[in-house]
């Protein structure tokens, strides 16, 4: 085996794994030595304009954890089914005997203008980006609680630090996961474990790629691209790039994941290519 990790002998547990920014934090986290639990949905919601992660693309997943010589639990699982999570958390521990890193990485977003927003798509978004991370996290705290030991991080987004046309459902979920994650920081601070938010600006994955984002960052040309949309991305943030690799966002869940970063919680780690440098 390689050099020593940053996390050798620890157990993580990443949400929405199948692909994007989840696959990537699995990788990272197997690559500093943790042994991964890997869930995703592995299907559509009718609400959302795009396509979620499949099957397959979780599988492999697991041969990139497993590449990195680590032990990888994989398990289709909707954030919104508490039964499902408990399963989860039930198998990981037999499977692993600890669970010390959770990562509610699973996310969904859409587009509308506020008065467009129909009640489904609304409940959709708050039952997936903000009740999901709060029963995901829920269903890990009593073992980390009797353990003493927790690192949780959760995905927000910058879209939680500000305003957004078009996002008001996710806005509001975005916002709702730091005010839940500052609340449960505190509620845990002498207990060992930590809870931290992660707020990443655009990132490069499926999320971001698809028809109808480009739709509506285009709104002027027919059939835009990932070359069309670019430059509209470029513009919004101060250094000149469009979004980052998700590996970008994986470093910061190693940092907080460590076992040094037992000072950090309550935090809102803004990976955000300088677009809120002028504002706070
Ligand atoms: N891509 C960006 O620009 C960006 C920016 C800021 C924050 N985020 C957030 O990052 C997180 C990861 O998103 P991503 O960019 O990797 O997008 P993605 O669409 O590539 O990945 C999200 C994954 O979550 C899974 N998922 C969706 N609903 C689920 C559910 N109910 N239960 C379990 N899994 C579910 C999907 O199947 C998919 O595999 C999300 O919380 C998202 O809101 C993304």
């Amino acid at each position: 085996m390689g050099t020593a990790g940053l996390l050798d002998g620890r157990v993580a547990w990443v949400t929405g794994a199948a692909r994007g920014q989840g696959r990537a934090h699995a990788v990272a986290l197997a690559a500093e030595g943790a042994d991964v639990i890997v869930t995703d949905l592995c299907a559509d919601i009718a609400t959302v304009p795009y396509s979620l992660g499949t099957e397959a693309e979780l599988a492999e997943t697991v041969a990139l954890v497993e590449a990195r010589g680590r032990r990888c639990l994989s398990m289709v699982a909707d954030v919104r089914d508490t039964a499902a999570l408990d399963e989860v958390v039930a198998t990981g521990l037999e499977a692993f005997g600890r669970i010390d890193i959770c990562v509610a990485n699973a996310g969904v977003t859409g587009y509308g203008r506020f008065h467009e927003l129909d009640d489904t798509t609304w409940q959709d978004m708050i039952d997936v980006d903000l009740t999901g991370t709060f029963r995901t996290i829920r269903a890990v705290l009593p073992h980390m609680l009797e353990r003493r030991f927790g690192r949780v991080i959760a995905t927000a987004s910058m879209a939680g630090r500000m305003g957004n046309p078009n996002l008001a459902h996710y806005v509001a979920a975005k916002w709702g996961v730091i005010g839940m994650i500052k609340t449960l920081a505190m509620e845990v601070a002498n207990k060992g474990i930590t809870a931290n938010v992660i707020a990443p600006a655009a990132v490069d994955t499926p999320m971001l790629h698809n028809p109808a984002m480009y739709a509506l960052f285009c709104p002027d040309l027919d059939a835009p691209t990932r070359e069309d949309v670019a430059p509209r991305y470029r513009a919004m943030n101060r250094m000149g790039v469009p979004w980052m690799d998700p590996g970008e966002i994986s470093r910061a869940v190693v940092f907080l994941a460590a076992d040094d970063a037992g000072v950090s919680t309550g935090q809102v780690l803004e990976i955000s290519l300088g677009s809120s440098a002028g504002t706070h």
